[in-house]
């Protein structure tokens, strides 16, 4: 097995085992529900199957306060996001503390957790904004979202009686547990994660590479939960990956598997996490570039990197390997960084992400020294397509 351990020493383990789903269902059924929308299932997954090892629940007041306040767990683990459940205040008033409750889909009935409650609390939400994603700017689509919802949480472990079912490419999901047997079985001892949300341009095969001479092997990893309405989607992007993996990269070396949160826009904050996640599913080491999980203005190009020094490497135990901003120089001829090219930027390409989606919209490749053609001919069906909104 994988030589790195989870994140608080141990893979988490919060599924339902088969020989008591039956009765816990039935029990589910005589309990108070609540009605839980996408990224709060998605949530109650990566719990259950320990991608968010050590977190055995929502989080409760004590936590969230320390995790919103010192980047920690009660009990010290670093934990840079609150993992919370929202709950209409006039409902929280009904449920006592120690009663369970039945975590049901808001679309579909299905009725996927049992939480044991251990905390009710309300939260101040401009705080959790500020520190949490460095603003309180409604702009913010993490704020935005803060805000959307009540400042009621309700905390305690669950139980997941039912996963959520992948609607595409299911293929491409993984357990924690699967990919760190996959890894043991290639032999991999070392590989570094690779967190993305959009398209794998030229900039980002150039860093994951770069990374890949140093590692046993690539873990693509692309996050493919609740995104902004304007991210390119989830099912365009993995066909871009499997066009991209299929003539580009060592098929021996490289692995992809979907991380199916939603996205948080929180920069280093996200960072943090995204890393500690990769931990838990086995890899020893990960990326962090220009403006990781970063939106419009809200962080400095390189915050998200600098906040691993307020850590110490056993404390994150994945070992992030840092990338400057990279780009073809034209003079070089080659992809490259500060670090490695001399000459000036008027050399360096730059596209900035409008003019990119412009050219796709008109049927056109950006150069190959951008994003490769066949990726860009992906994107454009996928713009055509009425079934994607990219
Ligand atoms: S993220 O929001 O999911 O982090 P994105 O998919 O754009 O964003 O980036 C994935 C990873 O590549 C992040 O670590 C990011 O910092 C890095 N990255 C993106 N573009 C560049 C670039 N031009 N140079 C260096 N790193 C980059």
């Amino acid at each position: 097995m994988p030589t790195i351990k989870p994140h608080g020493g141990e893979l988490i383990n919060r599924l339902v085992p088969a020989e008591q789903r039956e009765e816990l269902l039935k029990r589910a059924a005589s309990l108070k529900q609540i009605r839980v929308n996408s990224w709060t299932i998605s949530d109650l997954d990566l719990i259950a199957v320990g991608a968010f090892s050590p977190l055995t629940g929502f989080m409760d007041e004590e936590n969230y306060n320390s995790v919103v306040e010192t980047m920690r767990l009660t009990h010290g683990t670093v934990w840079s996001i609150p993992i919370t459940l929202s709950i209409a205040p006039d409902f929280a008033a009904t449920i006592t503390i120690g009663e369970q409750v039945a975590l049901v889909g808001d679309e579909d009935n299905i009725v996927y957790a049992i939480l044991d409650t251990t905390s009710i609390y309300k939260v101040d939400q401009t705080n959790e904004a500020v520190k949490v994603f460095k603003t309180d700017d409604m702009a913010h689509p993490g704020a935005d979202k803060l805000f959307s919802r009540s400042s009621t949480n309700i905390g305690g472990p669950i139980q997941l009686l039912n996963r959520p079912k992948p609607k595409k490419f299911e293929e491409f999901y993984f357990d924690p547990s699967e990919t760190r047997r996959i890894f043991a079985e290639n032999g991999w001892k070392t590989v570094v994660g690779f967190q993305t949300r959009n398209p794998v341009h030229r900039a980002h095969e150039y860093i994951q590479k770069s990374a890949m001479e140093i590692v046993d092997a690539l873990f693509l990893n692309p996050l493919v939960g609740e995104t902004k309405s304007d991210d390119i989607s989830a099912d365009v992007r993995m066909k871009s990956y499997l066009v991209l993996l299929e003539n580009y990269y060592p098929k021996d070396r490289t692995f992809l598997g979907v991380y199916p949160a939603a996205m948080r826009y929180a920069g280093p904050r996200e960072a943090i996490l995204h890393a500690i996640v990769r931990r838990n599913y086995g890899c020893t080491h990960f990326i962090v570039g220009r403006d990781h999980a970063g939106v419009g203005d809200y962080y400095g190009t390189y915050e998200a990197q600098e906040i691993f020094s307020n850590f110490t490497a056993e404390e994150i135990g994945i070992t992030p390997l840092f990338f400057e901003h990279s780009f073809f120089c034209t003079k070089c001829g080659n992809m490259a960084s500060s670090k490695t090219c001399p000459h000036d930027k008027s050399h360096h390409m730059h596209l900035s992400g409008t003019k990119v989606r412009g050219l796709l919209r008109d049927g056109q490749c950006p150069p190959p020294e951008f994003t490769r053609p066949e990726v860009a001919q992906v994107l454009i069906e996928g713009l055509r397509d009425p079934e994607y909104q990219v």
